[in-house]
């Protein structure tokens, strides 16, 4: 159930960013909107509301939980390529995108494996 919440919220929070990536590039006055402004802040908290919650059902703190540390810095580098993703033009915005959507797949996978070295 709080898995299903989080991988929806996944999915929500990346199609939300593909979505204003894309907006940016062909209507950028419809970012002003209200809901467009907020939305995205709300499916993100949710999205790492429930991974919070996992920690705890999973009772992951008490294992091996270095991937759990990888996926939460990787969060941090994600937002940070998105919001230059939005605010760039030209070649280095899709630079910042590609990069973005990179680190997205990266925490999916380290989640999966449990692994935040799984390439090694
Ligand atoms: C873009 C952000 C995120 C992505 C793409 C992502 C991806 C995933 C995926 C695919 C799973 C399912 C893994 C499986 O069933 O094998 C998962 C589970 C989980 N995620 Fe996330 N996650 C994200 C953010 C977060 C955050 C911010 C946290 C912690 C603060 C977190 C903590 C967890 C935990 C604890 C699990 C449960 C693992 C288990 O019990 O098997 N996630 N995540």
């Amino acid at each position: 159930m709080l898995k299903t919440l989080h991988l929806t919220f996944i999915l929500l929070s990346l199609s939300s960013f593909i979505g204003r990536v894309i907006i940016s590039e062909i209507k950028p006055t419809l970012l002003e909107i209200k809901i467009i402004k907020i939305a995205p802040h709300i499916i993100n908290s949710i999205l790492i509301i429930s991974g919070i919650a996992l920690i705890f059902q999973g009772n992951w703190f008490a294992s091996d939980y270095g991937w759990i540390i990888a996926k939460i810095f990787v969060l941090f580098i994600y937002i940070g390529l998105g919001i230059l993703a939005l605010k760039l033009k030209g070649q280095n915005k899709w630079l910042a995108f590609a990069a973005a959507v990179l680190c997205v797949i990266y925490i999916g996978v380290v989640a999966v494996t449990k692994n935040a070295f799984f390439f090694l």
